[in-house]
């Protein structure tokens, strides 16, 4: 202990004492084990009075302690830092490239609470230091250079606590991941140029900003264009991909329908003739349909009606008509999509399974009900009635399925008169249609194949044989009982009546629907309410169907069912 009155730095001359005592041990050892000698503090008293700059000198009261230990880490620290007198001075703490100890000195507070004015210069650069920035550091405020580039420190930078560092000429902090703050606009740090913050997430990243810019003018048109196409793409081609609201009802597109029947794969095609072919085809909601396309080219003039017709076709709701999902209208390919029908044509059933009386009666029941609902509701559509277009689903309740609507649609609005004329021209025809039905139903012949004069040829061939010899027309697989035999009769009466295109009365569907309710009814205990109303209704049948209406809205029972 004699050399502490004569070394300048009063410092350094307890960590001449010390190291003779053991240097072999850590830092962390050292600082657990050592004890401040007896004399310990007469001897910072005494430097203290020597030289009352000292740190620790200022501090009050005074921790002898930790002012032992300051004594034991500076020791280890000037050690560390290679510095080749740390009995004379201490300039540099010098701790780069070093991972392991650096953030260990850095966590002695106590360390840098009376950090040695002999120290100039920090580097703590590439050392792998973590987390916010070591403000600790800071109390050394006599430094000339600080360094602390190449780590990962984050979180704000302390601009103010740097103000007290007047002798601070060089500084790096390169290479760290700050938040970005205002140093380039602090008085302080005017005195470094960009070289000292360079990536340090402090300054504004010019470059970055630029790419940043470019990449927005160029890639957010891109990014608008493709989502623009995108989306035009989908709702001019695909608009099956749109929510339902967003979806134009009941329009359908070529690519939907490619898609529904796996691009109009041979597998689907269930019906073909010269204009129209028939597929099968699955929606992407799951909807099983029936797709007629129409590949010819036609004019605009009968595009847009045949959009005016699928519109009024979309509406028509009874369980005795297929249900029209809509249309698809482009300039050469025009289709319908209607409801798929699991089942077969009311020609190929007669021909195929020979069915009973009884289950002809309903087949025709549900045909006049649906003519009866088209005819209140709709009067303009026309349908086609014919035992090969009458589809029959498994649970044999007919539906009329192929419809027209009559050129004069347009001009309804205009001319009432003229329009209800045309009406009525349809009806009688459809009333024929019907007759000629209701024959063939009856005789299980095909009008067009087996007769010469066709449908004509028919009519005359069942009219010649009414009524004393038509037990010989009719189709022998009813096996018909007298009473069966007595209701085929009158079908067969008005069957003939409804083709007599000499008579001058208007014909009514009451009549008929009288006639084959009130045999199906004598069939069958199952019969539901809703005939049994109808069946009231047979007594008020009237003749004059423009003035009647009341009965087929009654006959209109199911329109609920779509
Ligand atoms: C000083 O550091 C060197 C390595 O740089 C080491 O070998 C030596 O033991 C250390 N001395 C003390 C007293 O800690
Ligand atoms: C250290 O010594 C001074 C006077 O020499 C005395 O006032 C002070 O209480 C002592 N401190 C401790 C912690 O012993
Ligand atoms: C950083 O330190 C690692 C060792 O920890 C060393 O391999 C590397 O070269 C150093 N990088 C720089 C730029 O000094
Ligand atoms: C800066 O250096 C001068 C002289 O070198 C010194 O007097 C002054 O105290 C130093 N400043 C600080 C804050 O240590
Ligand atoms: C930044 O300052 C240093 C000196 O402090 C100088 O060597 C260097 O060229 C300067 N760099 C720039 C980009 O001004
Ligand atoms: C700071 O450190 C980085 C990386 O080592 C170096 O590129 C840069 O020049 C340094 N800046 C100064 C001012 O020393």
């Amino acid at each position: 202990m004699a050399s502490i009155s004569k070394n300048p730095s009063l410092f350094i001359v307890i960590l001449s004492t010390l190291m003779s005592i053991t240097f072999s041990a850590s830092v962390i050892e050292d600082l657990k084990n050592l004890k401040p000698p007896q004399d310990f503090n007469a001897t910072i008293t005494s430097n203290c009075l020597q030289n009352p700059t000292l740190r620790y000198c200022t501090s009050y009261p005074m921790d002898l302690d930790e002012i032992f230990k300051f004594t034991i880490v500076g020791s280890h620290l000037c050690n560390e830092s290679k510095n080749p007198n740390c009995v004379e001075s201490f300039p540099k703490i010098d701790l780069r490239s070093r991972p392991i100890i650096a953030p260990l000195y850095l966590s002695f507070s106590f360390f840098w609470k009376y950090c040695p004015l002999s120290i100039l210069s920090i580097d703590l650069s590439n050392s792998s230091l973590k987390g916010s920035f070591p403000t600790d550091l800071l109390q050394c405020t006599q430094i000339q250079a600080l360094d602390l580039s190449l780590n990962e420190l984050s979180g704000e930078f302390p601009i103010e606590s740097f103000s007290p560092l007047n002798n601070l000429t060089v500084l790096n902090m390169s290479y760290n991941h700050f938040l970005e703050s205002e140093v380039s606009e602090s008085e302080f740090f005017k005195r470094f140029n960009s070289s000292s913050f360079l990536h340090s997430g402090l300054l504004p990243d010019h470059k970055e900003f630029r790419i940043k810019l470019v990449f927005l003018l160029v890639g957010f048109p891109i990014f608008v264009i493709l989502v623009v196409g995108c989306l035009g793409w989908v709702c001019l081609q695909r608009p099956d991909f749109l929510p339902r609201i967003l979806r134009t009802k009941h329009k359908f597109t070529p690519s939907m329908l490619k898609a529904a029947t796996n691009g109009f794969s041979e597998k689907n095609l269930v019906g073909k003739s010269e204009a129209v072919d028939i597929y099968r085809g699955t929606l992407r909601d799951g909807t099983e349909v029936g797709i007629e396309i129409y590949w010819n080219n036609i004019s605009k003039e009968n595009r847009r009606k045949f959009v005016e017709e699928s519109k009024v076709l979309v509406q028509l709701c009874h369980k005795n008509i297929v249900q029209i999902l809509g249309w698809c209208d482009k300039r050469r390919f025009r289709a319908i999509v209607t409801q798929w029908t699991e089942g077969q044509n009311v020609q190929t059933w007669l021909l195929g399974s020979n069915p009973p009386w009884k289950h002809r009666l309903r087949l025709m029941m549900g045909v006049v009900e649906g003519m009866c609902y088209l005819h209140e509701k709709w009067p303009d559509v026309g349908y086609d009635l014919r035992t090969s277009s009458i589809l029959l689903p498994n649970n044999l309740e007919p539906l009329i399925s192929r419809f027209k609507i009559e050129d004069h649609i347009s001009s309804t609005k205009t001319f009432t008169s003229l329009a209800a004329i045309f009406d009525l021209l349809i009806y009688i025809s459809e009333i024929y249609k019907l007759g000629v039905f209701l024959l063939e139903i009856i005789t299980n012949r095909r009008p067009h194949e087996e007769f010469e004069g066709g449908e004509a040829g028919f009519i005359d061939y069942v009219r010649m044989h009414y009524p004393g010899n038509l037990q010989k027309v009719m189709d022998e697989n009813m096996k018909l009982t007298q009473n069966g035999f007595d209701q085929a009769k009158q079908v067969a009466r008005l069957g003939i009546i409804y083709t007599d295109q000499t008579s001058n009365r208007q014909p009514s569907l009451t009549q008929i629907f009288d006639v084959l309710s009130k045999a199906y009814k004598s069939f069958t205990v199952l019969a539901s309410p809703n005939h049994k109303r109808l069946h009231g209704d047979r007594g008020k049948g009237n003749k004059q169907i423009q003035s009647n209406p009341s009965i087929y809205k009654k006959l209109d029972t199911h329109e609920s069912y779509c």
